[in-house]
């Protein structure tokens, strides 16, 4: 099995729970992805974050402790923020080459499923997409169908 990482961004939870998910079936290393500066709560989290998305920001992100270099598989995941990746993954995507990486995408979003699958292969540099797959809101729509779904996809990535 080629040595994988799973690397996302997460603000309440759903990104995360489908990444520990992918980690414990495949028995990859896991990073979260966090910015130097948070975010604000309530309702003026979708306006920054909804803004720094569609505006195409690169916010500070705390030292990512894994070398790239390393893993031959790289799964990435995002929210969706205003049809969006979240901005914490466009730092990581700039920061770090993907050349000549397997890269698997998994999104989690709310209604908006038509827009969910936005990270656009071209912002990846030159690397082979393995594949995608999203979830909508998995925390509030069936954990462990979600759960069952991304675990049976993981294996088939790798
Ligand atoms: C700033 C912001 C913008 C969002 N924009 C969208 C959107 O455009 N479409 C959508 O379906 N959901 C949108 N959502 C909802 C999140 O994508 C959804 O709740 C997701 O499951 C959150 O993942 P997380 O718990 O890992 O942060 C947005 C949420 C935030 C905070």
């Amino acid at each position: 099995m080629p040595k994988a990482l799973v690397v996302y961004y997460s603000l309440e939870g759903n990104t995360r729970f489908i990444a520990e998910n992918i980690a414990a079936e495949i028995g990859a290393d896991i990073f979260e992805l966090k910015t130097k500066k948070q975010l604000p709560g309530g309702f003026l989290k979708y306006i920054i974050g909804g803004f720094q998305a569609v505006s195409k920001k690169t916010p500070e992100i705390l030292p990512i402790e894994k070398k790239l270099e390393d893993y031959e598989m790289v799964f990435i995941g995002t929210p969706v923020w205003a049809g969006k990746y979240a901005p914490a993954v466009r730092t990581f995507i700039k920061t770090f080459n993907l050349e000549g990486k397997n890269v698997a995408i998994f999104c989690c979003h709310g209604d908006s499923k038509e827009r969910a699958l936005s990270l656009p292969a071209s912002d990846l540099g030159k690397c082979k997409i393995a594949g995608r797959i999203d979830f909508q809101q998995p925390l509030d729509h069936g954990k462990d169908a979600a759960a069952k779904e991304v675990r049976q996809w993981a294996k088939k990535m790798v």
